[in-house]
């Protein structure tokens, strides 16, 4: 985050109380604190103010917060607005908890696939401002029609993980429909991939010793670079949706698509990009094996977490070899995507070109997908403003990698 500094003997900033922000309103100025006789930029306009920002600001005893000058007349406007719906939610720490304890319990859905008029049996939430809502109720013996409604409600859409073998037959039946014959057939048919590339690599992460989720995971990725070949605006596509809350399944499917786009822009020939999707797909299969309370900690890891987080990557090498042939291209993306050209990487602090060209496009990927990702205590980034952090990562990525990967973003 860019910071601005100033001394506080200039004049130019207006203090307000902290608690006059509303939880589930977007701020429309930057928002500045003071510290230690400077004012420093902590939120820059556009962030969603959430339980969890209040409770940051909590943690850090910030009462007192600032804006420019120039915003005071924004601040006004947004202070006489008098928002009436949100005010009421859950005691902040509840919901933190609340949220934590239940973001398993559901699976995270592309609402593209939803589509007005079709039959479900399965049910539907919205998450937002870490609380779930129930949109849609329906089982096995009693489907709903998806309604305007439904298509327009505003969140993450969720389903209960038990419905997701519903889902997934819903999915089926989509292939089959009439659907796939319109002028959207591609894109939805790419979709649809994606989709199911989901479900099979949160099968996988449950079941990562299994040789049958594995054969599945690369006939996956084999469709997935097929259609891609087939034609090459697909990965836009596929590319869409951003800003996601962070579940490894998704995670695995974005940074799988971010590094065959960039595979295929360097121009490597399709077996090429198989072998190294399929690596992107798997790089974080690792993570399966480490404790879930800090694979999904809402928060900063502390030391002793963060050096059992990195063990996921010889974790991952350990399950691949014992119980899977994958190409050694392949595996050189499981095992070096947190490499770093500066050589400070991890395990094997590897430098420059002795990181696999697999393990150089994945690392950038995997660093895309983490900054536009949703996190509870930042808001997911633009891909304009990822791009700009990374871009100026020349240090720690492939420079001739990132300068394709940008101009590839840049298309979106
Ligand atoms: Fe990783
Ligand atoms: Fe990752």
């Amino acid at each position: 985050m860019a910071t601005k500094f100033r001394t506080i003997d200039e004049q130019g900033y207006f203090p307000f109380a902290a608690s006059k922000l509303v939880i589930g309103t977007t701020i429309p100025f930057d928002i500045h604190q003071k510290q230690g006789g400077m004012f420093e930029l902590l939120f820059e306009f556009g962030t969603e103010y959430t339980a969890m920002t209040r409770d940051f600001l909590v943690q850090k005893s910030l009462k007192e917060l600032y804006v420019s000058d120039e915003d005071k007349p924004v601040l006004e406007s947004y202070l006489s607005k008098g928002f009436s719906e949100s005010t009421s939610i859950l005691e902040s720490s509840r919901a933190f908890k609340d949220y934590t304890f239940q973001k398993d319990k559901y699976y995270q859905i592309d609402r593209q696939m939803l589509i007005q008029g079709a039959e479900v049996h399965f049910s539907i939430y919205v998450m937002k401002n870490y609380v779930y809502s129930q949109l849609l109720h329906a089982t096995p013996e009693h489907a709903v029609t998806i309604s305007e409604k439904i298509l327009d409600a505003r969140g993450e859409l969720l389903i209960p993980q038990a419905d997701v073998p519903l889902y997934n037959e819903y999915l089926s039946s989509l292939l089959r429909s009439d659907k796939m014959k319109g002028k959207d057939a591609g894109k939805l048919k790419a979709l649809l991939i994606r989709e199911n590339s989901k479900i099979i690599i949160k099968d996988l992460f449950d079941n990562p010793r299994s040789g049958e989720k594995i054969k599945q995971t690369q006939a996956m990725v084999g469709e997935m670079i097929d259609s891609i070949m087939e034609n090459k605006d697909t990965i836009y596509d596929l590319l869409s949706i951003r800003g996601y809350d962070y579940y490894t399944y998704t995670h695995s499917v974005n940074v799988c698509v971010l590094s065959v786009g960039l595979g295929v822009a360097v121009n490597l020939n399709q077996m090429q990009v198989e072998m190294l999707g399929i690596g992107a797909m798997l790089h974080d299969i690792g993570k399966s094996v480490i404790p879930q309370e800090i694979v999904n900690k809402q928060g900063k890891l502390d030391d002793t977490e963060y050096r059992i987080i990195k063990t996921h990557v010889a974790e991952g090498e350990k399950i691949l070899k014992e119980n899977h042939r994958l190409s050694p291209d392949s595996l050189s993306a499981v095992t070096q995507h947190h490499e770093k050209i500066s050589g400070k990487g991890y395990p094997l602090r590897l430098a420059a070109k002795d990181i696999t060209l697999c393990g150089r496009i994945t690392a950038i990927a995997d660093c895309y997908d983490a900054l536009t990702t949703t996190r509870p205590y930042r808001q997911s980034l633009s891909p304009f403003k990822a791009l700009g952090i990374i871009a100026k990562e020349t240090g720690n990525y492939d420079p001739d990698l990132l300068r394709v990967f940008v101009k590839m973003l840049g298309k979106i």
